[in-house]
């Protein structure tokens, strides 16, 4: 560190600086974010403390925050490429694509071959907004030059990318590149779908199915490890608190089965129903479930008159908007006491589509569709999984079927 500062000074400073760096390395970014800043707040120019700040909070995922201490770093004075490069990766994280693009251009050296696809990607994303996807796929050609993946793939994922950014003009023009380019799948369809009509009441089967076929074998990881998703621990602790037995116990949309561990602790059989049957060879790697039935919910729900104690659904109302016709299944499958068990993403009024393609559901409309068959017992709003910039928040219900 330079200084015109005196001798303890700086030895002070240094040692806050080894401090956060140590803490960083430790994964213990509050800690090492909060010695950096104190750094900062006496030398808020110094490039290499800035860079330390911005890369501790890209690893703390917190980007929007990693990309104003880069920028910062990156005028200064020495600005090393790798701190242009992790300026680029922060700008991309956060959805800013085409300042991602000029900071990849801006870093002086030859970057690896990562580095170069997302600069092809963040050109073409940046490039779509304003232009057509051929002269965007043009673009992401001429930067990853021999490392280019095929159209099909970019325009698939640059399609998701931009409606997890909430950019559904530019996402509409690869949707249409798709429809034009490629067969259509179930997939492809319905999401093309969700960006003109706001008024689907449900997600279709056959996109169900196909979208977690496709996912089963990342979705662990995806889900758990990237998103913080844990809705299944949470719900499970909300119905231990008002029964600690369940005799018949159903996971209604059970996927992988992360919620089979949680489920264990009622003692009771257990049945876990999806579409997707590839979610359910997940499930039965885990050895939890007693039995596991490939169905539709509802269609499943009406042909099961009385045969559970326990419904439990975590992250699958999110396919449904209009929640009555589940609701009035899910109570025929329950006696009289019954606990209906579920998780929903949380929304202002009413069930809303969106660009997601999930639902969201205000807790109004939960409490209102499931009154005419459901006590509600015990409601909380939760963090449900961390979205391209935001926490996204849930809310989950434990209702008794009303005698
Ligand atoms: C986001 S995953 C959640 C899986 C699991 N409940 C968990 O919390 O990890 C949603 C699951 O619901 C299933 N699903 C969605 N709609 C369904 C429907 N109408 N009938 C049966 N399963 C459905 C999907 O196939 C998928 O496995």
């Amino acid at each position: 560190m330079r200084s015109r500062h005196g001798a303890a000074e700086l030895n002070t400073l240094q040692e806050t600086f080894d401090r956060a760096l140590a803490s960083a390395a430790e994964g213990r970014f509050d800690a090492a974010v909060s010695d950096f800043q104190a750094v900062l707040a006496l030398r808020p120019d110094e490039g290499p403390v800035l860079f330390s700040l911005g890369v501790t909070l890209m690893n703390a995922r917190r980007f929007p925050e990693a990309a104003a201490a880069l920028s910062r770093a990156v005028a200064t004075q020495d600005v090393e490429p790798l701190w242009r490069n992790c300026l680029a990766q922060a700008q991309y994280m956060t959805g800013d694509f085409a300042g991602a693009a000029a900071s990849f251009e801006a870093v002086g050296e030859p970057l690896g071959d990562g580095a170069v696809l997302t600069w092809a990607r963040a050109a073409a994303y940046a490039a779509v907004e304003t232009s057509t996807a051929d002269t965007a796929l043009a673009l992401y050609e001429r930067i990853a030059g021999p490392l280019a993946e095929d159209p099909t793939t970019v325009v698939r994922e640059g399609f998701s990318i931009l409606v997890a950014f909430k950019r559904l003009a530019a996402a509409r023009v690869l949707g249409d590149w798709l429809a034009a380019n490629t067969a259509d799948d179930p997939v492809q369809a319905h999401e093309r779908r969700v960006l003109t009509e706001q008024d689907i009441d449900r997600a279709p089967s056959d996109y169900v199915e196909a979208l977690f076929d496709n996912f089963a074998d990342r979705f662990d990881e995806q889900l758990v490890d990237n998103l913080g998703y844990d809705a299944p621990a949470l719900l499970a602790d909300k119905v231990a608190a008002l029964d600690d037995r369940f005799a018949r116990i159903l996971d209604l949309g059970c996927g992988t089965g992360l919620a089979g561990p949680h489920l264990r602790r009622f003692q009771g059989r257990i049945t876990g129903v999806d579409l997707s049957s590839g979610m359910l060879a997940r499930a039965a790697e885990r050895g939890d479930y007693d039995q596991l039935i490939q169905a539709e919910a509802i269609d499943f729900l009406r042909g099961a008159s009385d045969g559970f104690d326990l419904i439990f659904s975590t992250d699958v109302l999110i396919y449904f908007g209009d929640l009555t016709p589940l609701f009035a299944a899910a109570a025929g499958a329950l006696p009289s006491g019954g606990v209906l068990a579920v998780s929903t993403e949380r929304g202002e009024d009413g069930w809303m589509l969106l660009p997601s393609a999930r639902y969201a559901h205000g807790e109004a409309y939960v409490r209102q569709a499931s009154a005419p068959w459901f006590d509600l017992v015990d409601q909380v709003e939760i963090s449900l999984r961390r979205d391209a910039t935001d926490i996204t928040p849930g809310g989950l219900y434990v209702m008794r079927r009303k005698g």
